[in-house]
């Protein structure tokens, strides 16, 4: 049979809303109580708006708005939308931090698409979390899916001068901490930074994963940095709308989206915009979801060569508003596959590959977004480390980095924990000057636990009042995207589950080689087996609920940081339905 004549396959919500007997009555009446007329069961594609909305997650706290916008977009290509809420993670208030429930609300969304009698998704997401969560939670169902970012705020704007959310929090901390600025103005910069809707406008994770999911093709072009208030942005969630129907009924599901060179794509993307080094612990996350092999090791290998062409915070001095007005993240996929750096023929969302994309993109200012032949920096992305301190691998983002320290052989002065760190570093009889390596343990998935972003630990006031800017520091923790420094994180296996990171003492020689990617502990093995006899695991903070579940079964952050049990799909359909 010819593939025209070829009969479409129902869709799936025909499940629920096409039957004649007493549940296509009791699935059909309950939905008609906001006034949904007969017609609208008539087989058309149901599609699910996944909101993260919540006021406790300021990021997205427009997504209301963004939500009426995708639903006229399904009325107007003849869909059924229907909006649903999931758990919302809010980088700026959760505590311990936002990315212990990332594998959480990843369930929340799998379980939600999967139950419920949807064709097709779209997922609004902004704040950090929310975007993996969201797609690792879609991925594991398989439905046609299109994200929507919320898009970035506004740029700060403080006394003449451009701020950004993280990277000038980081910097004006630490001049508070200095004394070069008083708390007035510290205060007073808190109401110019973040002074509308939409997430942080440095190119820190939440900005890196809608980059991320316009480059893998799970968004429509221009995803990435439309502002949050801009008008344009409301034009591409009403687009999605309409495009996530005529998906369905090309059944171009998520997994003929999220192909490796889909991901691969990414990594480049991500090198090219001086990424967050988040988006190496996500990707690796949604692509193991969707079945996808991909490892730390492909970061490397696939982002080699690639240089950083966005003059962004926290790597430059622009903010995502100015990338916008400058072509975007189109403007970087052109030059990423005029240079031979991008899959073309990966497919998108719309339908198109990726370079039909964006093979015309145009670019308006050079001093934002750089050409491939004169980047902003040369050779940057994310470089793997190994070594006895990390054989399962370490990473460290040379873009954010001093040159001089990416080769750097030190003493450690070392932080047991988190709180370790906060109750010594401000004490001036810390034994520690600015060629020490700062070393900080049990952050990691296990060990805080949720990985929190403590990587980029804060230099000891002493050294600050030097003019100290940098020092090498190494954990198992994350960092902000919006950070910076010659941090190296992610340190696999961490040290709550008995890396050679727990052995570290004071005093002993670490030796950094960025270049030769080697990251090693100069300590005779036989002392170190001495040491590791006298070790003993962490019990969790607490042992019920979430966080035990947590702590059992969290992978390490070369395996995405998920559930061990969550890896995978399990598809669309829905087990035991008996009805
Ligand atoms: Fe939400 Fe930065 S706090 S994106």
């Amino acid at each position: 049979m010819s593939s025209k004549n070829a009969k479409k396959p129902a869709l799936r919500s025909t499940r629920w809303f096409g039957r004649q007997d007493i549940y296509g009555f009791i699935y059909r009446s309950w939905v008609k109580n906001r006034g949904v007329p007969h017609d609208q069961f008539d087989g058309r594609p149901v599609i699910g708006i996944c909101n993260t909305y919540s006021e406790l997650t300021p990021c997205n706290s427009h997504f209301r708005i963004i939500a009426e916008h995708v639903k006229a977009g399904i009325l107007e290509a003849g869909g059924f939308p229907f909006e649903f809420p999931v758990i919302s993670l809010g980088e700026t208030l959760m505590r311990p931090t936002a990315m212990l429930y990332r594998n959480l609300a990843s369930m929340d969304v799998e379980e939600s698409i999967r139950a419920n009698p949807l064709d097709g998704v779209v997922l609004l997401v902004g704040c950090d979390k929310t975007t993996p969560a969201c797609l690792m939670g879609a991925a594991s169902v398989d439905l046609p899916t299109v994200a929507v970012s919320g898009g970035p705020m506004l740029s700060g704007k403080y006394r003449g001068t451009d701020i950004g959310s993280g990277t000038n929090t980081w910097s004006m901390s630490e001049d508070v901490r200095a004394g070069r600025i008083t708390a007035d103005e510290f205060h007073e910069a808190e109401s110019c930074m973040h002074r509308s809707h939409g997430h942080c406008m440095t190119m820190g994770t939440a900005s890196t994963m809608a980059s991320m999911v316009e480059a893998l093709g799970a968004g429509m072009p221009g995803n990435a940095a439309i502002p949050a208030v801009d008008a344009r942005r409301n034009v591409l969630a009403r687009m999605a709308g309409r495009r996530v129907v005529d998906m369905v009924r090309e059944n171009l599901t998520l997994s003929k989206i999220l192909t490796k060179k889909a991901f691969e794509n990414a990594i480049r993307a991500n090198a090219a915009i001086g990424c967050s080094t988040n988006a190496v612990i996500h990707l690796i996350a949604i692509a193991r979801r969707i079945g996808v092999e991909l490892s730390i090791d492909d970061w490397d290998r696939a982002g080699r060569g690639v240089h950083t062409l966005v003059n962004l915070m926290p790597s430059g001095k622009y903010l995502m508003e100015d990338f916008y007005y400058a072509g975007g993240l189109p403007a970087v996929l052109r030059e990423l596959g005029r240079n031979n750096k991008l899959h073309k023929d990966a497919l998108t969302v719309n339908g198109r590959s990726i370079w039909e994309n964006n093979k015309a993109a145009p670019c308006w200012n050079r001093d934002v977004i750089h050409s491939f032949d004169k980047p902003f920096k040369k050779h940057t992305g994310i470089a793997v480390l190994r070594g006895n301190l990390c054989p399962g691998g370490a990473i460290i983002k040379p873009s954010a980095a001093t040159p001089r320290l990416m080769k750097h052989k030190a003493r450690a002065v070392v932080f047991q924990n988190i709180e370790d760190f906060h109750k010594r570093i401000d004490d001036s009889k810390l034994d520690i000057d600015e060629h020490c390596i700062m070393v900080l343990k049990n952050c990691g998935p296990r060990g805080y636990p949720g990985m929190a972003e403590v990587g980029n630990m804060p230099l000891p006031p002493k050294l600050l009042r030097k003019g100290i800017t940098d020092m090498v520091r190494i954990s198992d923790a994350r960092m902000s995207g919006t950070a910076y420094g010659t941090v190296i994180l992610h340190v696999v296996p961490e040290a709550a589950a008995g890396g050679n990171l727990a052995l570290v003492q004071d005093g002993d020689v670490i030796d950094l080689d960025v270049a030769k990617r080697r990251l090693e502990l100069l300590v005779p093995e036989a002392e170190l087996d001495r040491r590791r006899k006298r070790w003993r695991a962490p019990k969790p903070p607490l042992d019920r609920g979430y966080w035990k579940l947590y702590f059992e079964h969290v992978l390490q952050a070369d395996q995405g940081a998920d559930l061990d049990f969550l890896v995978g799909k399990s598809g669309a359909a829905v087990p035991r339905d008996n009805h």
